[in-house]
C-alpha cells in the first residue's frame, strides 16, 4: 500500500514553503506554482521520509530536504517536456507547463525551482552543517552532469540510434536512479544512520530507482494517457531506448522483479524497521501511474 498519509504531510509542509514565494513576480510564481502543487506520487519524498522512519527518527525531521528533492524533480520533469527535449503536452493530467505558460516562462520556473531546492535546505533543514553540507552534495551529484544531467544527455543523444546494454543501465542509472537514491541516501544522512545503514539503504535504492524507470518505460507501452497523466505510447514514436525496446516486455518485467529482490535483500541485517520500504519496492513493480 502506498503511504498516502505521508503524501499528505508532505504536500502541508509544500504549501508552507510555497508561501514563501509570495513574492516571486507574476506568472514566474503561477507556473511554480502549478507544477509544483499538482499532486504527482511525491514518490522522491516518501522515500526521504521513510528512510528517517526506518531509522526511528520522526518524518518531520527531512521535510524540507523531501521538499528540495520534490522542487529538483518538478525541474527535471518541466524541461523533460519542452519541445526540444521530449516534446510532451500533458502532465500530471494536466497541459504541461510549457503549454500553459510558454515556454520561455517554463524554461526560468524550472531553473528557480532547482536553485531553491539548494536554498531550503540551507534554510530550512535542521541538522549539523556537516549533514546539511553532505545533503546538498548528494543533491547537486545526482543531478548534475555526472547524475540526471548525464543520463537525460544519453536519452536523447541516442534516440533514434542503437545503444549497447550497458549503456541502457547507465542511462536509467543517471536520469532517474540517482535522484531517487539520493532521497534515501539524504533521509538517512540527516537520521544519522551509520556507514553500514547507509551503504545498504543506497544498495536498496539503486534497485528501485532501476525498478521504477524500467516500469515507466512499461507503463507508456501498455498504459494510456488518462490513467498516466502523461502522453503514452510516446517512447517508440521518438524512438527511445527503453528496457522495453531493448529487453522486450517480460524481460524487462523479470528483470525489474529480480531488482526489487535485490533491494529488500540490501535492507537485510541493518537493524532497519524496514516494512514500508520494502512496500514501495513492490509497489515499483505493480503501479499503475
Ligand atoms: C516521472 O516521474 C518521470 C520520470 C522520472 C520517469 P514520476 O512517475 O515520479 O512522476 P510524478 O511525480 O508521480 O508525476
Ligand atoms: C524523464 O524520463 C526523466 C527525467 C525527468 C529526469 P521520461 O522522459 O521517461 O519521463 P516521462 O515518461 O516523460 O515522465
Ligand atoms: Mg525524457
Ligand atoms: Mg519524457
Ligand atoms: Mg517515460
Amino acid at each position: 500500500m502506498y503511504p498516502d498519509h505521508l503524501v499528505k504531510q508532505f504536500n502541508d509542509y509544500l504549501e508552507q514553503i510555497l508561501d514563501h514565494y509570495r513574492q516571486v513576480p507574476g506568472a514566474l510564481r503561477e507556473a511554480i506554482c502549478y507544477c509544483v502543487q499538482n499532486g504527482g506520487k511525491r514518490l522522491r519524498p516518501v522515500l526521504c521520509m521513510l528512510a528517517a522512519r526506518s531509522l526511528g527518527k520522526d518524518v518531520k525531521t527531512v521535510l524540507p530536504a523531501a521538499c528540495a528533492l520534490e522542487f529538483i524533480h518538478t525541474y527535471s520533469l518541466i524541461h523533460d517536456d519542452l519541445p526540444a527535449i521530449d516534446n510532451d503536452d500533458l502532465r500530471r493530467g494536466r497541459p504541461s507547463c510549457h503549454k500553459a505558460f510558454g515556454e520561455d516562462i517554463a524554461i526560468l520556473a524550472g531553473d528557480a525551482l532547482f536553485a531553491e531546492a539548494f536554498h531550503i535546505i540551507c534554510k530550512h533543514q535542521a541538522g549539523s552543517a556537516q549533514a546539511k553540507l553532505s545533503v546538498v552534495q548528494e543533491l547537486a551529484s545526482a543531478s548534475g552532469a555526472l547524475g540526471m544531467v548525464a543520463g537525460q544527455f544519453v536519452d536523447v543523444y541516442y534516440a533514434g540510434k542503437k545503444i549497447s546494454k550497458d549503456t541502457l543501465d547507465y542511462m536509467h542509472q543517471n536520469k532517474t536512479g540517482k535522484l531517487i537514491k539520493a532521497s534515501v541516501k539524504c533521509g538517512a544522512i540527516l537520521s544519522r544512520a551509520t556507514d553500514k545503514q547507509i551503504k545498504g539503504l543506497c544498495r536498496f535504492a539503486a534497485n528501485i530507482g532501476l525498478v521504477f524507470q524500467i516500469t515507466d518505460d512499461i507503463l507508456d507501452i501498455t498504459s494510456n494517457a488518462h490513467c498516466l497523466g502523461k502522453t503514452a505510447g510516446k517512447d517508440s514514436k521518438q524512438d527511445k531506448n527503453t528496457f522495453p525496446k531493448i529487453w522486450g516486455l517480460a524481460k524487462s518485467r523479470e528483470i525489474a522483479r529480480q531488482k526489487v529482490n535485490q533491494a529488500i535483500g540490501a535492507l537485510e541485517g541493518l537493524g532497519l524497521d524496514s516494512g514500508p520500504l520494502e512496500e514501495i519496492a513492490n509497489f515499483l513493480l505493480t503501479r499503475k501511474v
